[in-house]
């Protein structure tokens, strides 16, 4: 008898976690050292008032103080009294939620494996070629400018563009004036990045957790830290999972209505050298409901270099990183299996 040849019969459009299977296929289940708690402890993360930004003198100074510790100390935090409107927040994430539920005809307009497409349907992380599948579908699409990208994205839901193109340009004003907030926090000056971030990328990764029958098994996202300078998170209920370093446990981000979540990504934590530092997170999955969350991660230019200040160098504290690129990104991310632990931060490293 031939011997049958192995192959991944999950690849993306025919996915366990699209056809909603009543079961955990191999593929999906993670060795029992890295499965999650479903009743993980909560963490305690700062909470930041960043309309104190707008403010003057002491109130301004305290915000920026609070948004340097939250970086130094745990590379995250939510913020409220954003300026973003509940009305803009939850018109994303229906348009998402309805995208999610197309039939699939209408999804596999967009489907592609390739990481280099500005806009592109996919599911788990690279489909059929990393060693396990997580239990995510996503649509990502570039965003900065709007007008050279909007076009792109889907026309269904009818509301698509419109409800997720103004959240896209709040977005990202709110990340120039955080962004402007960490830079003057480590003494560099809230124009530090202006004009090279008003320019930069803007990905937004929309990503749609369906319920899991096995939660307790498997990840809707394995442990990575974003690429990004920053990435500002908005879900419809929680299921992210931040690693806190200094005892190796993983703790649940408490749900904040009207809240958004910004990480540290690792272009952050090679301006600062190290002084602050991207976060490790992982989402996690719940039998009942599907989660939605949109990430959207803000950087440099595709080709341009993200280094470590000069201003943050000296004998004492040498340069701890190589500078990168987007590009350089997703070149590694096209060649390495993030399931298997290996992050792109890591081959940033010098070793003196
Ligand atoms: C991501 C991510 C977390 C989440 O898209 O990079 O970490 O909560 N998402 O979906
Ligand atoms: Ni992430």
């Amino acid at each position: 008898m031939a011997e049958e040849k192995k192959s991944n019969p999950f690849t993306i459009g025919n996915t366990a976690q699209e056809r909603g299977f009543s079961y955990v296929p191999d593929q999906y289940v993670i060795p029992s050292s890295s499965r999650p708690s479903l009743d993980p402890e909560v963490a305690n993360v700062p909470v930041i008032d960043i309309g104190k930004l707008r403010e003057e003198g002491v109130q301004r100074a305290n915000a920026i103080q609070e948004i340097g510790n939250a970086c130094r100390d745990v590379g995250f935090f939510q913020i409220v009294n954003h300026g973003i409107s509940q009305s803009v927040l939850d018109g994303a994430l229906s348009v998402a939620s309805d995208f999610f539920k197309l039939p699939t005809s209408e999804k596999a307009k967009f489907m592609s494996s390739d990481v280099c497409k500005p806009v592109r349907y996919a599911t788990s992380i690279k489909d059929g070629i990393d060693k396990f599948q997580y239990w995510r579908v996503f649509l990502k699409h570039y965003a900065n400018p709007l007008a050279e990208w909007i076009d792109l994205w889907p026309k269904n839901p009818p509301e698509y563009r419109e409800k997720m193109g103004t959240y896209s340009a709040e977005i990202k004003n709110l990340s120039l004036n955080i962004m402007g907030a960490v830079t003057e926090s480590l003494g560099l000056g809230p124009k530090y990045l202006r004009n090279k971030i008003g320019d930069g990328m803007q990905v937004m990764a929309v990503n749609c957790y369906p319920p899991c029958p096995r939660p307790e098994m498997t990840l809707g996202l394995p442990p990575h830290s974003d690429y990004s300078c920053l990435t500002i998170i908005l879900q419809s209920s929680p299921g992210l999972e931040i690693l806190d370093k200094r005892d190796g446990n993983w703790r649940l981000v408490p749900k904040l209505n009207g809240a958004l979540q910004v990480h540290v990504g690792d272009h952050f934590e090679v301006l600062s050298n190290g002084i602050y530092k991207s976060v490790v997170h992982r989402a996690v999955l719940n039998s009942e409901k599907t989660r939605i969350s949109i990430a959207s991660l803000h950087s440099l230019g595709m080709d341009e270099k993200m280094g470590t200040a000069k201003e943050l160098q000296d004998d004492n504290l040498p340069k701890k990183y190589r500078e990168s690129s987007f590009r350089d990104f997703l070149n590694f991310i096209s060649k390495n299996d993030l399931g298997e632990g290996k992050s792109f931060l890591d081959t940033l490293k010098i070793k003196y």
